[in-house]
């Protein structure tokens, strides 16, 4: 399947078979996942390891934990690239997975309990066999409008940013603005209020990595990602992505 059809496809499952995969499918897993360029290789480093519910569930605590039969637990450097980089990796992965016909959900409900190898717990994804339904069509999913997120698209940009609007954020809060101009689009990370803000330290981090997912989305063309002197308002800029001579993917 194209990398569109697998966004469309690809939804939150949270009810899984506990039957475990089989190791040659997990051994496939951390493969995809060593084989994915990171966003911004030269800085923000991560890593990650692919366990079971136990672990899991012996070394992590908090709400919206969800049970599944595996889980892919990323942790990184704490800078803010390492947060992009593992957005845009795990999401990268998270389309590969469905592909295989494999269900996945974002975690960031979970937090580590000292975890797994140190405090730079990052972020988990539950993975197996889903035993819910993937997505039908892209009108099921809950997301706001794009002039709500994005200005200035010419129809190609659209047509990428129709993509780039269904990735999945923490809480759904899609927590990205994309301004476009010829030939390039700014990214910005939008500022929580609200409710949101008494949740803040955790839901800024899970914020960072949204825009590297948001970011996975756009590789349905092809692009270069820059950082250029941009006045971000009352946002925070995130990158320009540079379209026609760029040479990822
Ligand atoms: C960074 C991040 C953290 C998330 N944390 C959780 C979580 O802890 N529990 C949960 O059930 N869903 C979690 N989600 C899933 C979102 O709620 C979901 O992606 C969003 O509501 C959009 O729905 P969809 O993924 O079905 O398209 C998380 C998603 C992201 C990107």
């Amino acid at each position: 399947m194209d990398l569109k059809e697998l966004i469309v496809k690809r939804r939150s499952i949270r009810k899984y078979d506990m039957t475990p995969l089989e190791k040659r499918t997990l051994d496939d897993v951390a493969d995809i996942i060593e084989q994915t360029a990171p966003l911004i290789p030269g800085s923000g480093r991560f890593g990650f390891r692919v366990i079971g519910h136990d672990e899991f569930f012996e070394n992590t605590k908090g709400m919206f934990r969800i049970a599944a039969p595996h889980y892919i637990v990323f942790f990184g450097d704490g800078t803010d690239d390492a947060y992009r980089n593992i957005g845009f990796v795990g999401e990268l992965v998270v389309l590969k997975l469905t592909d295989l016909g494999l269900g996945t959900c974002w975690l960031g409900g979970a937090t580590s309990k000292e975890m797994i190898d140190d405090n730079s717990y990052a972020i988990s994804i539950a993975f197996g066999k889903p035993l819910e339904e993937f997505r039908r069509n892209r009108d099921e999913a809950k997301r706001r409008a794009l002039n709500e997120i994005a200005e200035g698209f010419d129809d190609e940009q659209r047509s990428i940013l129709e993509y780039v609007r269904l990735a999945p954020s923490a809480v759904n809060y899609q927590p990205w603005y994309f301004r476009c101009e010829k030939g390039s689009i700014h990214v910005f990370r939008t500022k929580t209020g609200g409710i949101m803000s008494a949740l803040a330290k955790s839901i800024r981090t899970m914020q960072k990595m949204d825009i590297g997912i948001a970011l996975a989305h756009f590789t349905v063309s092809r692009f270069m990602y820059t950082r250029m002197d941009i006045d971000s308002g009352k946002m925070t800029y995130e990158g320009t992505l540079l379209f026609g001579n760029g040479d990822r993917n």
